[in-house]
């Protein structure tokens, strides 16, 4: 289906829920969502928005699929659904995912690691985390609430800064997000936690690293075919890709696929901006086994 700005008359607002930032339109499904029931081979892609999340969809989709008649007729939103959307009565990420034709169902969540129905941890299903540096994260967040009509206004630059910093966007807190998906990892082995950095770099290798992860075994040929075919060049003009069947967002203002580069933030912070930006990072993100690049 595609979204019509008629329907979307108000930005919606950002209250608390259970300690996270969130809007209606992903807690409206909350008692379902909390018992959806998950099946072991759903595998289930963890991402804070704008973290590439479409990218590594498109990515799995294509290693599982290959390119058929679903892949350019089928948005990846409806292929990939977002499980805990709700958009009454026209949008419901659950009710896809109970009527996705295909197996594995892939399943999208920007859910912080504790709202996660714990039938996928019952289940052990696969769990692929992708996660970005703070800085281009925030860029790519701050674009997106300008263009889409379903999230808060983003205001402008300088007051988007602190409003990243103290968690008041939709999903919370990005470090609380990054740091509880990596500890997770640590009990739970069937979590691939990655980074959109290592993706820009090498596509290739992160993609043999998803085969060995997901058990998929694809000839050279096959996991070049996935690599072009997610290339950001591509995705871009894919309109089963670039969200441009979705009319909540106005493309006027921002594309979806907007830059997909890494050190985008230089064009965006100042100096001063940068250095108050990483004197709060510091205190923040204390565990040094996770460490994100800024620039590649
Ligand atoms: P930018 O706004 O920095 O360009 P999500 O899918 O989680 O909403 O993330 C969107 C971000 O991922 C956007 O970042 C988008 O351009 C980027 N992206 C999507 N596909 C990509 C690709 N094939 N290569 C690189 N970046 C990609």
């Amino acid at each position: 289906m595609s979204f019509s700005p008629d329907k979307f008359p108000s930005r919606p607002e950002l209250f608390d829920f259970h300690g996270v930032s969130m809007t209606h339109y992903f807690t409206d499904n909350w008692e379902n969502i909390q018992n959806f029931q998950a099946r072991p081979d759903d595998i289930l892609i963890a991402t804070y928005p704008k973290a590439g999340t479409t990218w590594v969809s498109y990515i799995l989709d294509l290693l599982h699929f290959g390119q058929t008649e679903r892949q350019t007729s089928v948005p990846i939103y409806n292929r990939v659904p977002f499980l805990e959307i709700i958009v009454p009565p026209l949008y419901s990420g659950k009710d896809l995912v109970d009527n996705l034709p295909t197996s594995p169902r892939l399943i999208k969540t920007h859910y912080p690691v504790q709202f996660v129905p714990k039938s996928f941890w019952e289940q052990n299903c696969r769990v692929v985390y992708l996660a970005r540096n703070a800085k281009d994260n925030m860029v790519s967040y701050f674009h997106f609430d300008r263009m889409n009509m379903a999230q808060p206004e983003a205001g402008d630059w300088s007051s988007y800064i602190p409003r990243f910093i103290e968690g008041k966007l939709v999903f919370g807190s990005w470090y609380d997000h990054v740091n509880n998906w990596w500890k997770k990892k640590q009990t739970y082995p069937k979590l691939h936690y990655m980074f959109y950095e290592d993706l820009v770099q090498d596509t290739g290798q992160e993609i043999d690293k998803l085969c060995g992860f997901l058990g998929l075994s694809r000839s050279d040929e096959e996991k070049r075919r996935v690599t072009d075919g997610a290339h950001f060049d591509n995705m871009k003009k894919d309109d089963m890709a670039n969200y441009s069947t979705n009319a909540i967002m106005d493309f006027k203002i921002s594309p979806f696929m907007r830059k997909g580069k890494v050190g985008d933030w230089k064009n965006h912070f100042s100096v001063a901006q940068s250095e108050m930006f990483d004197e709060d990072y510091k205190k923040k993100m204390t565990d040094v086994t996770l460490q994100f690049r800024t620039e590649i």
